[in-house]
């Protein structure tokens, strides 16, 4: 229960049904100035209902409303003001934080139905992009959040390990590849010969005629271009895995691309029954004029399939083996284009579900304001990256806590934390210019200052031997009302996440709960020995508890000591 359910269940008690709550808690807002109260009520739709002046039903409304969990309620021209009773939201929030502990804010609003998130999918043979991150961090914590109201995630890897690239990779292993060298250092090296053959042809067209055959060779199961594509395929996954332990994130599965190879056949059937496929250059298309998008291109003039196919063939396989409530493509804007075509290939084939499909779309990383490309040099590599925004937390801790225990473990948890939250935090469809010096520093909106906060509760409640239990509270400064506030705002807070698939939200939240309880700590001596003590202790508990929750929902952890 928050503050604004607290004022429309009273207003709904008192009105005898003439409007809904759901009505009532979308017409509440909060005044301009706190001289009006903490909640305001509009009585102006009533007077429509009603046929009464809202002066006159504002007035009626104050006599009527019951007195619990107010210190009043007036009335000021139409507006019915509402001055919460700080004592007593204070006592339910803190007492429910207690009692329901990392589970406040659970919702059932999923009721166990499945949200599959497309999600990091790097390509073989490629490095892991900075790209590649934002997806796996961002979906990771929207996988959280879904939890958290009660859907189940499934996360899956859609791996680019399918297409003419591979026709490619092969034609130069062939030519120029060496076994050793590729063991030792897989994605250098097969990036090294994926180069190559794209540079030389551009010259020699036969190369290209070739990686064409290679991949078709592929497709149609060949045992060389089979045991060659996994090889390629294991070594890289082998080096992917090393940043997914880093980043501490799994997935439910490893379909990618090329797992649907046996499943094509089907759309193709399916798009042809529909009477959607047409001729096109000897190609095969879907034509999609009146949805103003390109055709979706099907089947190549040989035969072979693309990226579009495959992800039909696995929206498909999704729906069949889900029966998903949601589908989130989390991957960069600049796919924007593929799935609105992809959504709608799959409305022409009469898949209403496609509805429920959503590109989760984020802004691109530069450095140094400049955009990142290989060509240029400009690259980050995401593991030496991660590496160094460890040994930065390590620094820090060494200088600021020389005698922590555990210390590679927690400069692991500070460093990777604050990459991730560093990304979170920021709008998901803005872009952000990489830097680690600032995204590992203790001050400013970060990760570590909050990881920081969290530690700083557990210390006082470790120096109390703080017990929880259930308190009233009496008396409340500002800076305590503040933090308040913020905690009966969590379950709203991660409902709006959802909804606008924005872990920027959580995060944001998270820092503004953090800053809220350093307030407190330079203006309140938690410790002090008189009859508040308890009471400060629960606040500052609730506190850490929903801190750790939040960083949790952004697949953040928090040290109890840093
Ligand atoms: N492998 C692709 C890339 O790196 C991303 C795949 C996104 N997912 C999908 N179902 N198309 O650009």
């Amino acid at each position: 229960m928050n503050e604004k359910n607290l004022v429309a269940q009273a207003l709904f008690n008192a009105l005898d049904g003439a409007l809904e709550l759901e009505q009532i808690e979308k017409l509440i807002e909060k005044p301009k100035t706190s001289e009006l109260g903490d909640l305001a009520f509009p009585a102006f739709q009533l007077a429509k209902v009603m046929h009464k002046s809202p002066q006159l039903i504002a007035l009626d409304l104050c006599e009527k409303i019951l007195p619990d969990g107010f210190e009043k309620v007036v009335a000021t021209g139409p507006y019915v003001n509402f001055f919460l009773d700080k004592n007593a939201v204070a006592t339910q929030v803190i007492n429910e934080i207690t009692e329901k502990q990392h589970n406040y804010g659970d919702q059932n609003i999923g009721k166990s139905r499945h949200v599959v998130l497309d999600m990091s999918s790097p390509n073989i043979a490629k490095p892991f992009s900075i790209g590649h991150l934002r997806s796996t961090v961002i979906a990771d914590s929207l996988a959280n959040i879904y939890q958290k109201l009660g859907y189940q995630p499934v996360r899956i890897n859609h791996l680019g390990d399918w297409g003419k690239q591979f026709g490619m990779l092969i034609t130069a292993y062939k030519l120029w590849g060496d076994e050793e060298a590729v063991k030792a250092h897989p994605i250098d090296e097969l990036l090294k010969l994926y180069v190559r053959i794209n540079a030389q042809a551009e010259q020699n067209p036969q190369l290209d005629a070739d990686a064409r055959q290679w991949f078709l060779k592929l497709e149609n199961g060949d045992q060389e271009a089979l045991s060659l594509w996994k090889w390629f395929r294991d070594e890289s996954l082998l080096e992917f895995q090393r940043i997914y332990d880093k980043l501490d994130v799994s997935f439910d599965s490893l379909n990618g691309e090329a797992f649907y190879n046996d499943k094509m056949a089907e759309i193709v059937d399916l798009l042809d029954a529909g009477g959607l496929l047409q001729p096109s250059q000897g190609a095969t298309i879907v034509n999609l004029e009146k949805y103003n998008l390109n055709p979706a291109l099907i089947k190549k003039s040989d035969g072979a399939t693309l990226y579009i196919t495959r992800d039909l063939a696995a929206a498909l396989y999704r729906k069949r083996t889900y029966d998903f409530a949601k589908a989130l493509y989390v991957v960069g804007g600049e796919q924007a284009g593929h799935f609105k075509q992809l959504k709608a290939v799959l409305k022409e084939m009469g898949y209403d579900w496609a509805d429920d499909m959503e590109h989760v779309s984020f802004g691109l990383v530069t450095r140094d304001g400049k955009k990142l490309s290989t060509r240029k040099g400009n690259i980050i590599r995401l593991e030496p990256t991660l590496d160094e925004a460890v040994e930065r937390a390590l620094s820090q801790i060494d200088s600021k806590n020389p005698s922590l225990k555990n210390k590679e473990t927690v400069a692991h948890q500070v460093g990777v934390g604050a990459v991730k939250f560093y990304d979170l935090k920021t709008d998901r469809t803005n872009g952000y210019d990489f830097n680690l010096e600032e995204m590992v520093s203790f001050e400013g909106e970060t990760g570590p200052y909050v990881q920081y906060a969290y530690a700083r509760i557990r210390s006082i409640l470790r120096k109390a031997a703080f017990t929880p239990n259930f308190v009233t509270f009496t008396s409340l400064p500002l800076e305590a009302w503040e933090i308040v506030k913020i905690l009966q705002n969590f379950s709203e807070t991660v409902k709006r996440a959802a909804d606008k698939y924005e872990p920027s939200l959580i995060a944001k939240y998270a820092i503004s709960l953090a800053q809220a309880f350093n307030k407190y700590y330079a203006h309140v001596r938690i410790l002090e020995e008189n009859d508040g003590l308890n009471n400060r202790l629960a606040l500052a508990n609730a506190t850490a508890i929903i801190l750790k929750e939040a960083l949790r929902l952004l697949g953040v952890e928090a040290p109890e000591e840093m």
